[in-house]
């Protein structure tokens, strides 16, 4: 079986994917510059599989760098793209690092799989391409709208990028997901999210206040045209979400593919409030939370959540987990990182 490099390996999302992954019989490298996480889950990943992953700590921004690690792994098939820079707001007054992060890296990735010959591509997108989406739930056909931040427009030109290199590329085949809200964590708590960055997604914050490294939490709105009046997303546990890369590697290798370029939106397909988000994880955990109705967030979209049957029936994917699962696992992983 073929090497899988995965860049950002490191972060969040990247780390669960390397466990799935190897689970799966997958041998992988990492690429991940460690601008948002730390070498030392590398030593989590080992614990939880008993592999060590290599870990190249370069920029992907650096052309001859990353053809140096396609030159040292000539059997590089398959190549997940995580790394970017993620924080909405930041890129708000960031826009031009965000745009030089996150698009110089997916070119020289682009170039380097047309240089090497690597076959196959997984792309890292957002729901947030979707902007204020015109239908609910939302299907891979629903129409991009503008593009609500400076991240989100990465994402919506990284897969144009996509779009354009397939075009002239028939013997590579990608594949773009579309994450709606992921959160929780590994079952171990050994991995979870650990940015160096503060966190600002409703998980961790929730966590984050119960356990007492912010005094209160605020809730932002409750009039919303929505059951409870707060806003309505999809989240997806970070393992299901892992495993649908698995799943979409190993399609991509048995050729199942119907196009050389593919579209799968990524959520369970249930809307959850932000305040039944709440409910849940006091039920779950047995902890209290000190939160507040504030303000709505600028930006904020009302109700986002995705229809999955497309990832369902194509790549077989079936995720387990729900929002118990989620603040479940995220609970235990901020007891064990605060300890
Ligand atoms: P993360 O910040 O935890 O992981 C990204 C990793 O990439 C980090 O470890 C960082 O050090 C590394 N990195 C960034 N720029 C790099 C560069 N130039 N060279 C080398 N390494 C670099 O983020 P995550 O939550 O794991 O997100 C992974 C991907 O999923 C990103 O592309 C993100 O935009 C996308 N995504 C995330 C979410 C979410 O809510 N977490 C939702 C939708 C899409
Ligand atoms: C979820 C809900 C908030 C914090 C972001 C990106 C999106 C994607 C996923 C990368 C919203 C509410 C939050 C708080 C709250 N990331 N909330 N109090 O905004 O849906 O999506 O992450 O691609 O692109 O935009 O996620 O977790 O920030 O918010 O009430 O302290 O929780 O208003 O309704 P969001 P989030």
């Amino acid at each position: 079986m073929s090497k899988v490099l995965v860049t950002g390996g490191c972060g969040y999302i990247g780390s669960h994917t390397i466990v799935d992954l190897i689970d799966n019989g997958f041998e992988v490298i990492s690429v991940d510059n460690l601008s948002n996480s730390s070498a030392d889950v590398l030593d989590g990943i080992e614990a939880i599989t008993g592999k060590r992953v290599k870990n190249y700590n370069i920029d992907l921004c650096w052309e001859e760098a990353v053809q140096q690690v396609f030159e040292e792994n000539p059997d590089i098939g398959g190549i997940i793209h995580f790394a970017a820079l993620k924080a909405v707001g930041e890129s708000v007054l960031q826009p031009i690092s965000y745009f030089r992060n996150n698009l110089n890296s997916l070119l020289n990735i682009l170039d380097c799989m047309d240089r090497y010959g690597a076959p196959h591509l997984i792309f890292s997108s957002s729901c947030s391409v979707y902007g204020n989406a015109t239908e609910l739930p939302v299907t891979e056909k629903t129409p991009l709208q503008e593009a609500e931040s400076p991240y989100a427009r990465t994402k919506q030109m990284g897969e144009q990028i996509i779009r354009d290199f397939s075009r002239i590329h028939p013997k590579h085949a990608s594949i773009l997901l579309r994450y709606f809200n992921p959160a929780g964590a590994h079952e171990s708590a050994i991995i979870g999210e650990a940015p160096y960055n503060p966190a600002s997604n409703l998980v961790p914050v929730i966590t984050e206040t119960a356990i007492g490294k912010r005094p209160e939490m605020t809730v932002f709105g409750d009039d919303y045209d929505t059951r409870d009046g707060s806003c309505v997303r999809d989240y997806i546990h970070v393992m299901d979400l892992a495993n649908a890369h698995t799943k979409a590697l190993q399609y991509l290798q048995a050729g199942k593919n119907t196009d050389n370029l593919e579209v799968f939106n990524l959520g369970i397909g249930e809307g959850v409030t932000v305040l039944e988000a709440i409910q849940s994880f006091m039920k779950v955990t047995g902890q209290p939370l000190q939160y507040r109705i504030g303000e709505r967030r600028p930006g904020d979209v009302v109700a986002i959540y995705a229809n999955k049957d497309k990832a369902a029936e194509r790549l077989g994917w079936d995720p387990q987990r729900d929002i118990n699962d989620i603040m479940r696992t995220a609970w235990a992983w901020e007891q064990k990182r605060s300890r």
